[in-house]
């Protein structure tokens, strides 16, 4: 709370009683609001020059104000600043200094506000930069990827569906999949740029306030697009915390399939890909060891992004209006989530500059589980004008008779194929060429290897 000169809380005429010690202690948010320190400085001096603008303030104790609020911006840059958690929060903590330095005329510094509208406007300050902040972390996550792909569109692996091999695909399709997730999680954090663009600053406490304030004015300043619409809404609303949360969790979600799926290529019962020493870490016990712990930790984080989403809906969901003590907690549930994703995004990113994809043996595992049999199933279609049904019950039976035999399919004389089904000549041979196989898929979005070069040259030419 903040005190008066004798170590008073501002309340203390009112409520004569020193708050309960431990509540004083688990219910200070200083430790955790701090980071708004910038925001704060940044939205009181907009704050200030609005009032001395509509003669609210006179020019000198603007000024004195803004010198104040500055010294103190630098003393906590510095690190010369006491934050004292008996003051609560940054708010608290801020103007207490400001009284401090400049004495009683800081106590105009609080006319026409609320610590309600204050702390949005903070937080909405903030959120909007740290927004971008992970938008320019995927960016470079991106453009990894994209080099990556570059360097394998001709490399042939097993496309998968329920983990059994499906068809074969160029490895670069696969990593430009990721692209796309990517792609989208920037879409995501963009568009809640649009939730964060309306100044709450002004709304006080619930109300509005009588004062002939102007909240045109300090948008501007503060570079929101406009002021709130409804003081009411403006001092309950959360939902551009749980749009940034939800939105971490979504990339949190992508970055977990990727650290899984890599886990299992990793694996010495796959080995489709071979992780390097940067990224891996060793055993206490088995010398031999070299275990994909980064990756393991991705998986293991995204936990945690769900469980601050659902922190945030749990504190919301009946929450009456407007203003209550619950919401404290979304400040420390959006900085948790905040740092890890970009962690998150810094390590993937690291990983994925730091592993060799094991080329021969992805090839051979494309070749195993007659992957080219949709080839087979389709070229009959084609070519013998049948439904597609009756040339996948035909290549069905090829399958089986390979299966029994214990070969694979590109490893069938015509001879054998044509005792199953007489029509078939030589051309079938060729279908069960994995490259020949992935060259056909040339529909929009296919893996064919012209297309994910036309792909690549269009991320490439979109990230300029
Ligand atoms: N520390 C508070 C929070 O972060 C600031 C708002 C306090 N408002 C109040 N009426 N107690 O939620």
């Amino acid at each position: 709370m903040v005190q008066n000169k004798n170590n008073k809380a501002i309340w203390n005429i009112r409520i004569k009683k020193d708050t309960s010690s431990i509540f004083k202690k688990v219910g200070s948010s200083i430790n955790v609001d701090k980071r708004l320190f910038k925001e704060d400085i940044r939205g009181s001096i907009a704050h200030v020059e609005m009032l001395f603008k509509q003669k609210i303030l006179s020019f000198k104790i603007k000024n004195k104000i803004i010198w104040g609020l500055n010294k103190i911006q630098n003393e906590i840059i510095k690190k010369k600043f006491n934050f004292n958690s008996n003051l609560e929060d940054i708010h608290m903590n801020i103007e207490n200094r400001l009284f401090e330095i400049i004495g009683e005329d800081a106590g105009f510094i609080h006319t026409g506000r609320s610590r309600n509208d204050q702390v949005i406007t903070d937080f909405k300050l903030w959120l909007k930069s740290a927004t971008n902040e992970v938008i320019g972390h995927l960016n470079k996550l991106t453009k990894v990827i994209i080099k990556d792909a570059e360097k394998n569109i001709k490399t042939i692996m097993p496309g998968f569906t329920h983990l059994k091999n499906a068809q074969p695909v160029s490895f670069a399709h696969y990593l430009l999949a990721y692209v796309e997730m990517f792609e989208r999680d920037k879409i995501r954090f963009k568009n809640n740029l649009e939730n964060l663009s309306e100044n709450p600053l002004g709304v006080a406490a619930l109300a509005g306030t009588s004062f002939n304030i102007d909240r045109n004015y300090t948008s501007k300043k503060l570079k929101f697009k406009k002021p709130t619409n409804n003081s009411i809404d403006t001092v309950s609303d959360r939902d551009f915390v749980l749009d940034f949360l939800y939105s971490v969790s979504v990339c949190s979600i992508h970055i977990s399939r990727l650290a899984e799926e890599f886990i299992i290529w990793n694996s010495d019962a796959f080995r489709l890909i071979k992780l390097n020493d940067k990224v891996v870490t060793g055993s206490s016990i088995m010398p031999h060891k070299k275990n994909p712990d980064p990756l393991e930790y991705l998986r293991g984080k995204t936990g945690n992004s769900f469980g601050n989403l659902f922190s945030m809906l749990t504190i919301l969901k009946g929450l009456p209006l407007s203003y209550f003590k619950d919401l404290q907690d979304d400040k420390e549930l959006v900085f948790k989530s905040f740092d890890q994703i970009k962690n998150c995004i810094l390590i993937l990113t690291e990983v994925l500059k730091n592993f060799t994809p094991n080329k021969k043996r992805m090839y051979e595992l494309a070749n195993i589980g007659y992957t080219t049999s949709t080839d087979l199933a389709d070229y009959i279609v084609k070519s013998h004008n049948l439904p597609f049904r009756k040339a996948y019950q035909i290549t069905s039976k090829i399958v089986n008779y390979a299966e029994n035999k214990n070969i694979k399919l590109n490893e069938l004389t015509l001879k054998e194929l044509k005792k199953i089904e007489p029509k078939l000549n030589e051309d079938v041979l060729k279908l069960f060429d994995l490259e020949n196989s992935i060259k056909s898929k040339k529909s929009y979005g296919g893996t064919s290897f012209e297309n994910v070069k036309k792909m690549i040259k269009k991320y490439k030419k979109e990230s300029k």
